[in-house]
C-alpha cells in the first residue's frame, strides 16, 4: 500500500526556462485543489539542502503565468550530488512533513531526483523544464517553444541586414549538448547550414558549398550553429571560413541568454499547465518516481530511472529536410 501524499514541495532546477512559472502555478493550485499543503523550495536542490522552504498559497502564484524566469529561482546544486547533501535535504523535508516532490528541470535535475528517490522514501515526479528539448519521453519541454521563437525572431532580423550587405552570418544559438534550438530555428529561418553537436559536420563540404555560391554571386548566407558543435561555436567556424574564403564578408552573432528569458509562448504556458497539473495527479494516484512528458498531445510517463538514461534523438528525416531545403 503506497503512502498518501499530503504535503508536496516544488522546485525548479538547472537552467531556467520560460514557462517554469506557469508550471509552478499549476502545481501549487492543483495541489491546493486536492487538499495538499504545498511548499516552494528556493534555488532548486540548494533550498532543500539549506532549508530555504516556505509554504505557498494560491495567491503566491498570482500574476506569474506570463513571466519568464522562475519565482522559486534555480541553481545547479553540487551539494545534492553528495550523500551528505541529500541526507541534509531529506532531514529538512521530513521536519516539515513534506512527503512528495515535484522537480521542474532538465536531465541533470532528474538524475538528482532519481538518486534521491532511490535512497529515501519521498516520491519524486519530474517535469521537463529546459529550453534544450533534449529529454527522451516527451515531444516538447517547457521553454523550448519560447526559446526557438526568440531565436527565429532574431535570425529573421539578422537576415535583413545580411541581405542588405551581402554578408555571411554565423549565428550561435544555445545548446551545449543539444542541437534542437539550432535545428528548429535554422529550418524555420531558411538557414543555409545548421551545425549541431549530435552530428559530425563535413566542414570541407560547407566550404565547397559556400565557394560555389560565391561563384554564383549568392553571398547572403546564414549558418546556424549550436554552441556545443564540434568546432566550438560560431567564432571558431568563422575563423575557419575566413581563412579559406577571404572574399566572404563574415559576421558572427551569438544570441546567448536572450533565448532563456522572456514571456512564455501560449504553447509553453499550456504544456507547463498541463504537466504541472498531471504531476500532482501522479502523486495523488501513487504514480511515483516518474517523469511526466507529452507524446502525441497526451501525457506520457517514464520511470525516472529510465528517463535519465535516454536522450531525445535527432531524426534523420529532419537532417534530410535541412539538406534539401538549403540547396
Ligand atoms: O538550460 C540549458 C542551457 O541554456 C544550455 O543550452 C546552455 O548550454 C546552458 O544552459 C548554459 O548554462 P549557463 O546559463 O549556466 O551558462
Amino acid at each position: 500500500m503506497k503512502k498518501k501524499v499530503t504535503k508536496i514541495g516544488v522546485l525548479t532546477s538547472g537552467g531556467d526556462a520560460p514557462g517554469m512559472n506557469a508550471c509552478i502555478r499549476a502545481v501549487v493550485r492543483t495541489g491546493i485543489y486536492y487538499g495538499m499543503d504545498v511548499y516552494g523550495i528556493m534555488r532548486g536542490y540548494t533550498g532543500m539542502v539549506e532549508n530555504d522552504i516556505f509554504q505557498m498559497e494560491s495567491r503566491s502564484v498570482a500574476n506569474i503565468i506570463q513571466r519568464g524566469g522562475t519565482i522559486l529561482k534555480t541553481s545547479r546544486c553540487k551539494d545534492f550530488f553528495t550523500s551528505e547533501g541529500r541526507k541534509k535535504a531529506y532531514d529538512n523535508l521530513t521536519k516539515l512533513g513534506i512527503n512528495g516532490l515535484v522537480i521542474i528541470g532538465g536531465d541533470g535535475s532528474f538524475r538528482g531526483a532519481q538518486t534521491f528517490s532511490n535512497e529515501y522514501d519521498i516520491p519524486c515526479v519530474g517535469l521537463p523544464g529546459t529550453i534544450d528539448k533534449d529529454i527522451a519521453g516527451t515531444d516538447f519541454t517547457i521553454g523550448f517553444d519560447t526559446a526557438v521563437n526568440t531565436a527565429v525572431e532574431a535570425i529573421d532580423k539578422i537576415r535583413d541586414t545580411a541581405d542588405a550587405h551581402d554578408r555571411l552570418f554565423i549565428i550561435e544559438v544555445m545548446g551545449r549538448d543539444a542541437g534542437y534550438i539550432a535545428l528548429h530555428s535554422g529550418i524555420a529561418t531558411g538557414a543555409e547550414n545548421i551545425l549541431i553537436p549530435e552530428r559530425k559536420t563535413d566542414i570541407e563540404e560547407v566550404i565547397k558549398q559556400l565557394a560555389e555560391k560565391e561563384r554564383r554571386h549568392k553571398l547572403v548566407n546564414i549558418i546556424v550553429v549550436a554552441e556545443g558543435d564540434e568546432f566550438g561555436g560560431a567564432d571558431e567556424i568563422a575563423k575557419i571560413i575566413k581563412a579559406r574564403l577571404p572574399m566572404q564578408d563574415v559576421r558572427v552573432c551569438i544570441l546567448g541568454h536572450i533565448q532563456r528569458g522572456g514571456s512564455p509562448t501560449c504553447f509553453d504556458r499550456l504544456i507547463a499547465s498541463r504537466m504541472g497539473y498531471s504531476a500532482v495527479e501522479c502523486l495523488m494516484e501513487g504514480k511515483f518516481n516518474v517523469f511526466v512528458g507529452m507524446v502525441n498531445n497526451r501525457m506520457y510517463f517514464t520511470p525516472l530511472n529510465e528517463a535519465v538514461k535516454k536522450k531525445q534523438r535527432i531524426s534523420e528525416e529532419w537532417m534530410k529536410i535541412v539538406r534539401i531545403l538549403a540547396s
